[in-house]
């Protein structure tokens, strides 16, 4: 097995390849699609799709936990990326420390993902001290929901998005491996991706990213409750679903299945 590892995504960068994420919360998903793509997310998005909450914000570093530890059995070669959940790192670096550890301990994660600048950079420091890879995430942040008002494109006066150039220079200062950025206007991106030797992952940030992330859901037409502008279906599984059920309860009714080679004799 090619076991990826944060020095295969930043070679990767140096030799121009695109990088692949997608997000990924269970053992079947991972056993699908992780021999593919180069790192796997166990993004708090988990709180959308998986259960059911209106955002990010109530999900908890043992869901991410949980989450990630089935990741982790299902994994053949895919780096794996958990999310710090929104107030496991923003009140004291050591509480940050301890629950990044606990997510690559306890969940199996190679590397946690931390969303913020130049406000959480102690935090940051001391995760990558204490031997843990920080995966950085700028741009629309959806744990910050309740400050920015909403899911809005972020970066558009002259202002942010010099700070948001400011706090990837910052990031990538501090250690982080990689910066996904969120939502941010494709031209700002570029100059982004262009002014820092680690990796940018794209999600609706434009063409010019070293690579992209989609919530996995999104992409296979399973999560239908919103779709956002940058996301790209590549399936519709969720009507595939539907359609194989309706067939399961039709045949259960009318007596087509079981069939002779389903049952014991
Ligand atoms: O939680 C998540 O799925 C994410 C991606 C949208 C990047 O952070």
């Amino acid at each position: 097995m090619n076991e990826k590892t944060v020095i295969t995504i930043l070679d990767k960068k140096r030799k121009h390849e695109k990088l692949t994420m997608l997000t990924c919360y269970d053992y079947v998903m991972a056993k699908l699609i992780s021999k593919d793509v180069d790192m796997l997310l166990v993004g708090d998005s988990l709180g959308n799709v998986k259960l059911g909450y209106e955002n990010t914000i109530p999900v908890t570093v043992d869901d991410i936990i949980y989450h990630t530890k089935a990741v982790k059995r299902g994994n053949s070669g895919a780096l794996i990326v958990a999310d710090m959940p929104f107030m496991s790192y923003e009140i004291d670096v050591k509480d940050a420390v301890t629950n990044a550890g606990r997510i690559v301990k306890e969940g199996g994660a190679q590397v946690v993902k931390i969303e913020g600048g130049s406000e959480v950079i102690k935090q940051i420091k001391a995760i990558v001290d204490a031997k843990i890879p920080v995966m950085g995430h700028l741009g629309l942040t959806p744990q910050a929901i309740n400050k920015l008002g909403g899911f809005k494109v972020q970066g558009r006066n002259k202002k942010d998005a010099l700070k948001l150039i400011n706090d990837a220079k910052i990031l990538q200062e501090a250690g982080a491996c990689a910066i996904v950025l969120e939502a941010v206007p494709e031209d700002l991106a570029k100059k982004i991706t262009k002014a820092l030797i680690i990796p940018t992952i794209g999600i609706g940030a434009g063409r010019y990213c070293d690579g992209q992330v989609l919530v996995v859901y999104d992409m296979l037409g399973m999560f239908v409750d919103f779709t956002p502008k940058f996301v790209k279906r590549y399936g519709n599984v969720g009507k595939t679903i539907q359609n194989a059920v309706k067939n399961y309860i039709d045949e259960v009714k009318t007596g087509k299945f079981p069939e002779k080679r389903n049952i014991y004799i």
